[in-house]
C-alpha cells in the first residue's frame, strides 16, 4: 500500500533523520529536542540574558564558534545582524543548522572549523559568540588568545560550564614561594581536569570555577562588561598585558 506523507510527516521524518539533536529548534512548529535533559535548550537559558545584547544589530558583523544546530546564529539574524559565520567541527551538528537555516529563509554561512583555526577566517567580526565551547577544548587558553588575536573586533558573547567554588576572592598580585593556604581556598581561580567523562561526555576538559573563567578571559585581553547569568559574560577587547610568553602567532 502506498504511504502518503503530509508536509508535516515528511518534515518530522526529515528531522528524526537529522538526529540526534542538542539544540531544541522549533522548524515548522515541530520541535527538534522536546526531551532534552536541560529542558527548552537553549531557549529557556538565552531568555535570562538576551537583553545584554541590542535588539537591532543594525547589520553588524556576528562569527558563532561552536554553532551546533544554529540557535543562536538564528537569533542573530533575527536581530537584524548583517553577515554570519557559524562554524563547528561536527558535520552532523552543520548539517542540522543548514537545515534549519534553509527553513527559517536565513542566510548563514556555515564553515566545517575549528576555534583553533580562526585566523583562516581573515577578518574580525563585531559580534563574536562562544557559548558552550571552552569546556570541550584540550587547550582552552589557546583558544582565547587565538580569538582575541584574530577574530574578536569588539564584543564577544561568552559561556562557559563551571563548577566549584562561585566567591571571587581577593587576590595579592604575586605570593611568596613558600606559599601553600592561597592556593587551598575554594575559591582560588581553579580548572577541574576531567580525565575521562564528565556526564557522560568524554570531550568534557577542563571544567573552571567562576574566579577562573574570569581571570582567564582577563588574561587574553578581555574586558568583563557584564554576568547577566552565573555562566555568561559580555565581554570586550581589551589591552592584553602579557607578564610573559605570550601566544604563538598563527598565519
Ligand atoms: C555544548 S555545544 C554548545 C552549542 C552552542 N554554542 C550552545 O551554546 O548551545 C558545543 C559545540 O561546540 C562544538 N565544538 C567542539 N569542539 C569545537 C572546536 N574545537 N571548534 C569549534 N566547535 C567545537 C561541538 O561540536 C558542539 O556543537
Amino acid at each position: 500500500m502506498e504511504v502518503k506523507f503530509s508536509r508535516k510527516d515528511d518534515l518530522e521524518r526529515e528531522i528524526k533523520e537529522l538526529g540526534p539533536w542538542f539544540h531544541n529548534m522549533r522548524i515548522g512548529g515541530i520541535e527538534t529536542a522536546p526531551n532534552h535533559f536541560l529542558g527548552d535548550y537553549p531557549a529557556f537559558k538565552w531568555a535570562r540574558f538576551k537583553h545584554v545584547l541590542p535588539e537591532d544589530l543594525e547589520g553588524r558583523s556576528v562569527l558563532d564558534i561552536g554553532c551546533n544546530a544554529g540557535f543562536y546564529s538564528l537569533e542573530m539574524k533575527k536581530r537584524n545582524a548583517g553577515t554570519v559565520v557559524a562554524i563547528d567541527t561536527d558535520p552532523h551538528y552543520l548539517r542540522q543548522a543548514e537545515f534549519a537555516a534553509d527553513h527559517a529563509g536565513v542566510e548563514i554561512e556555515f564553515r566545517l572549523m575549528s576555534v583553533y583555526d580562526v585566523a583562516k577566517l581573515g577578518q574580525r567580526f563585531d559580534l563574536v559568540v562562544f557559548m558552550g565551547v571552552l569546556y570541550h577544548l584540550r587547550h582552552p587558553m589557546l583558544a582565547l588568545d587565538l580569538l582575541y588575536e584574530h577574530v574578536v573586533g569588539d564584543t564577544m558573547l561568552f559561556q562557559c560550564l563551571q563548577r566549584g567554588d562561585v566567591t571571587i576572592p581577593e587576590l595579592q598580585h604575586d605570593y611568596d614561594f613558600s606559599e601553600w593556604r592561597i592556593f587551598e581556598q575554594p575559591g582560588y581561580p581553579k580548572l577541574f581536569f576531567v580525565e575521562e567523562r564528565f556526564s557522560n561526555d568524554p570531550t568534557n576538559w577542563f571544567i573552571p570555577n567562576k574566579a577562573a573563567i574570569e581571570a582567564m578571559l582577563r588574561s587574553s585581553g578581555f574586558v568583563i562588561q557584564q554576568n547577566p547569568e552565573r555562566e555568561v559574560y559580555l565581554v570586550r577587547r581589551g589591552q592584553r598585558s602579557f607578564a610573559a610568553d605570550p601566544p604563538p602567532k598563527i598565519a
